[in-house]
């Protein structure tokens, strides 16, 4: 007998035996009745994210800082019969912060997912040549915001019993891309974020994680793949050679959230197409 029809015999013995093995691992799958915020989602990597957190059965907050793209997510999420809501967040701003967590609570009654997504980069250029406002924009908007959304939704993650939140770090953050020194050490600093809370936060049994992407095909990173020089430089570094796409990330991110991965906290996973990532 060959190893596939070995595997095969063996599976259809644990259905047999175990019938409801199969329904097991949909259910373990399944965010029916958990209310997802994801923030910065309208585009991208977020956008992908609500939808995978979506399909899974969550209902999903959007966000970000225009009203018009709230509205056109919110349509397009509704059109593949996601449950959704939406509101304008700028995730640097404290008083927009509490109006989305107000949303969520108001809207679908808890909070059982933080998906923090939201970063900026105002700088390229040589490290030495950033100035303290690009410093103090760069870790405001993509950790300390990271960290004071977490504050806010933990106590009522709490009131469910649990919950999870997922931080959106990046390659960047284990080898500092040269021209976004500040912006690289701002996405170090989620992977420490990421290990810093998961103890703290088991007690309550919220897990913390983090996923860390390659280059990905969204607005964001456009600079780089649509430069053909940079990117003969990244595909020496990559086995998968090609750029990412957004759902890629987003299905990543809901696997993080359900009970599938029940026993993981206080990790990143890279989702890099095989680049090299280590501190
Ligand atoms: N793309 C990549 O290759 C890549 C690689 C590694 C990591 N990442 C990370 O992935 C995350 C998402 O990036 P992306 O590539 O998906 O970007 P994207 O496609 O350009 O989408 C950005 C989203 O963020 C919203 N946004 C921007 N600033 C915001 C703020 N201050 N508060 C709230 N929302 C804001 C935008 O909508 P509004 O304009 O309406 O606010 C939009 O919905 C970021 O953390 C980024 O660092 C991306």
């Amino acid at each position: 007998m060959n190893v596939r029809v070995m595997l095969r015999s063996a599976v259809r013995y644990l259905l047999k035996t175990n019938p409801v093995a199969g329904q097991r691992s949909m259910s373990q799958s399944s965010l029916a009745g958990k209310v997802a915020i994801v923030t910065a989602s309208t585009d991208g990597i977020g956008l992908a994210a609500a939808q995978a957190l979506g399909k899974r059965g969550a209902r999903v907050v959007v966000s970000s800082r225009k009203q018009a793209n709230v509205d056109k997510a919110v349509a397009l999420l509704q059109s593949q019969n996601i449950l959704v809501t939406g509101t304008t967040c700028n995730v640097g701003n404290g008083e927009d912060r509490e109006k989305l967590v107000r949303t969520a609570l108001d809207q679908c009654g808890g909070i059982d997912i933080l998906v923090s997504n939201a970063a900026v980069n105002p700088f390229f250029g040589n490290i030495m040549d950033s100035t303290e406002d690009v410093w103090d924009k760069i870790l405001s908007v993509n950790v300390k915001s990271a960290f004071l959304m977490t504050k806010l939704v933990v106590p009522h993650m709490k009131k469910r019993g649990g919950g999870n939140v997922v931080f959106v770090s990046s390659v960047a953050g284990y080898q500092p891309m040269q021209a976004l020194g500040p912006y690289s050490v701002s996405k170090t600093a989620l992977l420490g974020l990421t290990r810093a809370l998961a103890p703290d936060l088991a007690l309550s049994n919220i897990r913390v994680n983090c996923v860390a992407p390659g280059i990905i095909k969204t607005r964001f990173s456009a600079a780089l793949w649509q430069n053909e020089g940079v990117m003969d430089e990244f595909n020496k570094q990559l086995s998968i050679k090609r750029v990412g796409e957004p759902e890629e990330i987003g299905g990543v991110i809901a696997f993080l959230c359900t009970e599938e991965a029940s026993y993981i906290t206080g990790e990143t996973i890279t989702v890099t197409g095989g680049m090299g990532c280590r501190l």
